[in-house]
């Protein structure tokens, strides 16, 4: 069983980008997302990316003038997201997620955490932890963006088997082993070099979220929900920091 870090390091980050369809359509994608739901700069202007990847969200930020800052445990992914950037300045800091209070010296206006980086951390009270650092950081009126799987339903048996993408050089599939709190991720890449197959494989685990404990906990913290809405199995809530005169006392 590898660390997070460890498995990006040894084998996905190889293959993110490509598995997520490729830089251009996973952009797309973001585009879209950030377009349909109106945002952009509205306050300070200053948005953090929490496990930003090859920059799939932070590039369409910075586009739309957010000052971006983007934090990823991923060197790989992170040099990707620089060259991805082009006409774009994104600060980029290997670190963990958990850290990014200390890397802000102003509150910010938009913190995102999407395409299932939340259930990449360790435990139930690390999430607590991240959903109330970003609650303290963010302005008044400022929005927390969560995209991330609902695992806590299982599956059973040969459903386990997901095949997640395949070309004539590479064939990716995950099988998934639940555990009370968590499901071990076993990822296995076929890839084809010089006409012969080798398989690589390597494990992690991530956390079993259920939206309704996540929604509660927001919540619980202060936020109000804006959007709570599933797509292609994702989950995402847009939660915002509306400051009460309880909060300001
Ligand atoms: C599934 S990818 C999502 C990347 C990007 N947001 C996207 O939509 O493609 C999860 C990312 O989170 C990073 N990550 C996971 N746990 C982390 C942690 N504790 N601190 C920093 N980055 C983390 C991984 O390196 C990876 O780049």
């Amino acid at each position: 069983m590898l660390s997070v870090e460890d498995h990006y390091e040894t084998l996905l980050s190889d293959v993110y980008t490509w598995l997520m369809g490729g830089f251009a359509q996973a952009k797309q994608q973001n585009i879209a997302f950030f377009s349909h739901r109106n945002i952009k700069p509205t306050g300070s202007g200053i948005a953090v990316d929490l496990g930003a990847g090859s920059g799939f969200q932070s590039i369409p930020l910075a586009e739309l003038g957010f000052n971006v800052t983007a934090i990823d445990l991923s060197r790989k992914l992170l040099n990707q997201l620089t060259s991805n950037a082009k006409t774009v300045d994104i600060k980029t800091i290997k670190d963990d997620i958990l850290n990014f209070p200390h890397h802000l010296s102003e509150p910010c206006e938009l913190i995102i955490c999407m395409t299932d980086t939340l259930t990449h951390l360790k435990s139930k009270s690390d999430v607590l932890a991240l959903l109330q650092h970003a609650f303290n950081s963010l302005e008044d009126n400022g929005s927390l963006i969560l995209s991330f799987r609902d695992l806590s339903n299982e599956l059973k048996d040969t459903d386990r088997f997901i095949p997640l993408r395949s070309d004539e050089n590479i064939i990716f599939t995950c099988f998934l082993e639940y555990e009370a709190e968590t499901v071990k991720i076993h990822d296995l890449v076929h890839l084809k070099t010089n006409g012969t197959w080798t398989l690589n494989k390597s494990c992690y685990r991530k956390l079993r979220l259920s939206v309704p404990w996540v929604e509660a906990e927001l919540l619980n913290i202060g936020f109000e929900l804006q959007e709570s809405s599933e797509n292609g199995g994702f989950q995402t809530i847009i939660a915002v920091k509306k400051v009460t005169a309880e909060h300001e006392r």
